[in-house]
């Protein structure tokens, strides 16, 4: 083979790369986006697994609990803040804990990418007009200007030098048909190096779908300054989580939660016990049965407290490490506090001989924690204590409390919450108090199902029957007016044979009948029928309006 032959087969080959490169990056493009234009045509999407539509009439419930959790919220003092969806990742990382399930396991993170800098595929004629892109956009802060980002951009502006440098070569060598191989050469390992340079770049922030609320309601208090406002700030969310569990009753990937927050003031035992309240009074109104509130103090992290029980708890864990399971095993290190929380059969025993937290608080929290009982009698609030509930996430101090509600198989926990103390700080706050809870409304909506609360579904107050195109114009007067009179009123869009109307104002479940035909529009008397009854009767339209409203 030539020099020349082989000179044009290594541009060839560049030219695949390329091409390879490109296609990858479409793939990867059209992955992201939405309902790609090419498969198979008969397929059926479904929602993803753990996720799920809710419908009507279930969606009624839905409201009439959420507009329960406005209204019992706001009689407490709380106004509704609304967080974005996703936040940096770092904002769960650092309040979760890297060593929970949530953190460690569950979280929906993806990497961001400025909107505007072209794809690779957008630019694929040129690799090297695309690290061009990537300098420019990093110089204009739109990628992170982190170290590592700054030592590979300065990599790439040599790169990129030394690849004009190479193309020329290639072009004198096109002249004069020496070194061409060469200097092709020259150009793909150039290539190479580049692509291993922007590989490493880190294009945009880490984000997550957010796993719950409290971390960012922490991340808003400090980002709007809101220490600055009359202490306690009291606020409520409610909203679509993220987390990638297994997925079975009670358990998605999307679920709801409605939640509430307490920052700044004192930790006044009140705190808790009206917040406590709080929370009852709402399931109380919701109409749930069967709640059972427990409570628990984890006390706070320092040695002649949580820190010396956890310390104890993990010399007793390794005398009996061996009739433990594996996950048990695993968080004798990393959170012995979390295998309190085990639900296996054959660990119980051993958990149940385990020292106990509430000997081991400090006066400060005991107190404390006695002051929350004393203030939750008063308020005629109803638990019992479970020294095992120590909670999932990091964050916790002091009081922790959880409700199980009926209906729910394993997954019976409506809510948890607890106080957390320092996780202001944590995010870079001054130092603030907290407290909160978090209430799972779809296993809230599941359990009030299950006791019978569910809405049947609501047909329409009228249907109107309306026949030729005369009474199709008065028809719609109707119909404006009984809406706006707060009935609810189906107008069929087409005309429809009488028995045929009738049959389907049936199947919608309406109550009524509005019957307008000829002799309506000619005497001024419409006809209203009692679809449970059948009775009938002549009404003019502002004695039917009088009627219908009276109901
Ligand atoms: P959490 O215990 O992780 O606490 O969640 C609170 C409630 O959300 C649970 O009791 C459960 O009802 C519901 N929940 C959690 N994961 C799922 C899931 N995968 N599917 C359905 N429901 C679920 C927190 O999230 C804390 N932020 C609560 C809090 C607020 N603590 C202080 N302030």
């Amino acid at each position: 083979m030539s020099d020349q032959e082989k000179a044009a087969k290594r541009a060839q080959w560049e030219e695949i790369n390329r091409a390879k490169a490109a296609a990858k990056e479409k793939e990867r493009v059209a992955s992201e986006s939405a309902a790609p234009r090419t498969g198979t045509p008969d397929k059926k999407f479904q929602a993803v697994r753990g996720t799920r539509d809710l419908l009507p009439p279930d969606t009624g419930l839905w409201n009439r609990v959420e507009q329960t959790a406005h209204d019992v919220f706001s009689t407490f003092g709380f106004g509704e803040i609304r967080t974005p969806i996703f936040e940096e990742t770092e904002v769960f990382a650092r309040s979760i804990g890297a060593e929970t399930d949530v953190v460690a396991k569950e979280m929906y993170t993806f990497g961001d990418r400025p909107a505007e800098m072209p794809t690779m595929s957008e630019i694929a004629a040129s690799f090297g007009n695309y690290a061009r892109q990537l300098i420019l956009f990093f110089d204009r802060g739109e990628i992170p200007q982190t170290e590592s980002n700054r030592g590979l951009i300065e990599l790439l502006k040599i790169k990129v030098r030394d690849l004009d440098e190479a193309y020329r070569v290639v072009e004198a060598s096109k002249k004069t048909g020496v070194g061409l191989q060469t200097a092709f050469g020259r150009c793909n390992d150039i290539l190479l190096e580049m692509g291993s340079v922007t590989n490493g770049l880190v294009l945009g922030a880490s984000l997550t779908m957010r796993p719950e609320a409290t971390a960012s309601v922490c991340r808003a208090y400090i980002e709007h300054n809101m220490q600055q406002l009359p202490q306690p700030v009291k606020l409520y969310y409610m909203g679509p989580m993220f987390r990638r569990e297994r997925p079975q009753k009670g358990r998605y990937r999307q679920f709801y939660q409605i939640g509430a927050e307490i920052l700044g003031g004192p930790d006044a035992p009140a705190i808790d016990a009206e917040l406590i309240e709080m929370l009852m009074t709402f399931f109380e109104k919701c109409g749930l049965q069967g709640t059972e509130l427990s409570i628990n103090s984890i006390g706070h992290a320092a040695d002649n407290c949580r820190r010396g029980y956890v310390a104890k708890l993990r010399e007793e864990l390794i005398k009996v490490k061996d009739k433990l399971g594996p996950d048990s095993q695993r968080r004798i290190e990393t959170n012995p506090l979390r295998v309190l929380d085990s639900k296996l059969e054959h660990e119980q025993a051993f958990i149940e001989k385990l020292p106990r937290i509430a000997d081991h608080l400090c006066d400060e929290c005991k107190a404390h924690y006695a002051a929350v009982k004393r203030d939750l009698d008063l308020r005629g609030v109803v638990y019992h204590e479970n020294w095992r509930l120590v909670r999932g996430l990091d964050y916790y101090m002091r009081t922790t409390f959880e409700i199980t509600a009926r209906g729910l198989g394993s997954q019976n926990a409506v809510c948890g919450g607890g106080r957390y103390d320092g996780l202001v700080e944590l995010l870079g706050g001054p130092p603030t108090k907290g407290i909160g809870f978090a209430i799972g409304e779809d296993r809230l909506i599941l359990s009030l199902q299950e006791g019978g609360k569910a809405p049947a579904a609501q047909g329409p107050d009228v249907f109107i029957a309306w026949m030729g195109q005369n009474a199709y114009a008065t028809a719609i007067r109707a119909a404006k007016t009984l809406r706006n009179a707060g009935l609810r009123v189906e107008l069929p869009a087409t005309e429809l044979k009488f028995g045929k109307a009738l049959e389907r104002a049936s199947k919608l479940g309406s109550r009524f009948a509005l019957i307008l035909g000829d002799n309506e529009l000619q005497s001024g008397e419409w006809t209203l029928k009692n679809l449970a009854t059948s009775e009938q009767q002549k009404l003019t339209e502002q004695a039917l309006l009088e009627y219908l409203q009276k109901l």
